[in-house]
């Protein structure tokens, strides 16, 4: 097998083992890139960021920027045979490539918290609908009443959070990826069913319009931030995740092919959630601008009154329910592992000890998110609640910064042309002039306009 290579980074000589084939190699990534990102925050982003603008420079940015990185990290992946730490260090040992390979593996550590009080959430939600409380959950203050609880939203925090853990000290990633293979179609079909009855219901062509065409007078450059930062999040791109993948991908999977691939599902899958939900703020509270801003709580506070006016509102409710926590746990379970085995390698901890350690982790970030907006609602970060902070430091941040040593790894240290060559071990690379522009040059641009933008907004001079 020609992925069981000696590695270099530790005292002992571990062997990588490696996806099945080409589509184990697709399915795992589309396991790890759909899940609450697409579901939960790319409608939400989508309604307050502009609609239909906001879908055209996601678009635009996915197929440039964001196919770039993709194409770089898991290029750079398979050659290393490395998760990022590793990978960086195969190049270079200075500060400059400890930081580079650590923004990167410290992201998801970082993330993973705050994901899984919203799959608490979304347990919650499921649990409630199996009470068969649909029209309970349809009322207008259900979900801020719930959330400014507290406790509960605490304990559903933790029930999501054992269940990831368990999952990887159980080391049943096998089940998971059995998961995804079952959810992913049944996911597609419901989106589609409740995308068309949201979109019948009256009034919802406005909102129909709003989100797909675009109209440059909603357009500010928060739309190109939020839009930036939410390709880095949905795609699972700029956090180390994906050179781990390419590590484990056989030199015979088509790297510039499996991208499109992953691409086009993620993306669909967002298109339908904003079908499902945008639609939906229309037809039911008109598209008031004040409603349109709803922000992360969007989905719950839309979804169950479309789920309510169906007539099938348990049904419904429990089956989305259900499957969107699928998707968030397979997606939780690949954010926490790239921090188990970013432990596990670079500080040559026991599994058992990294995973304590990742616990203790979500635990320690991931109750001050569930219960920012109770108990702990005087912790306010540059003026937000500690989920959204943690949100905008991962992804307007350091995303962009993670993303930026990539790019210069690539330009200044392996060189463009290694990596080409590795792409072109199994692709034709049909896009490659395409590819080194946008590395040397659009990167670049993006990515300074994403950073200077974070922090304009954090100094008060543009709203985030
Ligand atoms: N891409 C995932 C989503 O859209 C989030 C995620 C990021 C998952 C990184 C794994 C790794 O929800």
């Amino acid at each position: 097998m020609n992925d069981k290579r000696v590695t270099n980074t530790q005292n002992q000589a571990a062997s990588r083992s490696s996806f099945s084939g080409k589509i184990g190699y697709v399915l795992a990534v589309a396991g790890s890139a759909v899940g609450l990102g697409n579901i939960w925050r790319f409608p939400y982003l989508a309604a307050k960021y502009g609609g239909g603008i906001f879908l055209l420079v996601y678009l635009i940015l996915m197929l440039t920027f964001g196919y770039t990185l993709i194409v770089s990290e898991t290029a750079l992946g398979r050659m290393t045979k490395k998760s990022p730490v590793g990978a960086f260090h195969a190049f270079g040992k200075s500060v400059p490539f400890q930081f580079g390979g650590w923004v990167n593996a410290v992201i998801p550590m970082l993330i993973v918290p705050y994901y899984s009080v919203i799959g608490g959430w979304v347990l919650k939600y499921l649990f409630e609908y199996l009470r068969e409380n649909a029209s309970l959950l349809a009322a207008d203050d259900y979900f801020t009443g719930f959330i400014s609880a507290g406790a509960d939203v605490e304990i559903w925090f933790l029930i999501f959070s054992a269940v990831v853990i368990f999952v990887i000290i159980a080391g049943v990633k096998r089940g998971v990826e059995l998961i995804s293979k079952v959810m992913m179609p049944l996911l597609v079909i419901l989106a589609v069913i409740v995308a068309i009855y949201s979109m019948s219901r009256p009034g919802a062509m406005a909102g129909v319009k709003y989100f797909l065409i675009p109209n440059f007078e909603n357009f500010s450059w928060m739309t190109v931030v939020a839009a930036m930062g939410q390709m880095f999040y949905s795609l699972s791109i700029a956090m180390g995740i994906l050179y781990t993948f390419g590590s484990y991908m056989k030199q015979e999977v088509d790297i510039e092919k499996s991208t499109v691939q992953i691409e086009v599902f993620d993306t669909g899958i967002a298109l339908l959630a904003g079908l499902m939900v945008i639609p939906a703020v229309f037809a039911f509270s008109g598209g008031e601008p004040e409603s349109l801003q709803a922000g992360p709580s969007l989905m719950f506070i839309t979804l169950p009154k479309v789920f309510d006016s169906m007539g099938l509102g348990t049904a419904a409710g429990i089956m989305f329910f259900l499957l969107v926590f699928l998707a968030a746990l397979t997606s939780a379970v690949s954010l926490a592992e790239s921090g188990v085995s970013t432990f596990e390698d670079q500080l040559g901890w026991s599994r058992a000890k990294a995973c304590a350690l990742m616990g203790a982790v979500i635990v320690l970030f991931g109750s001050v998110s569930a219960l920012g907006f109770s108990v702990l609602d005087f912790v306010q970060p540059l003026g937000m609640t500690p989920l959204d902070f943690f949100d905008f430091l991962t992804n307007s941040i350091m995303m962009p910064v993670a993303a930026f040593c990539t790019c210069i790894l690539i330009v200044r240290v392996a060189g463009i042309g290694r990596v080409i060559k590795e792409v072109e071990l199994s692709s034709e690379f049909r896009r490659k002039k395409l590819y080194c522009f946008f590395l040397k040059y659009l990167a670049p641009v993006c990515i300074a306009i994403i950073l200077a933008s974070s922090i304009a907004g954090v100094l008060g001079w543009i709203v985030l």
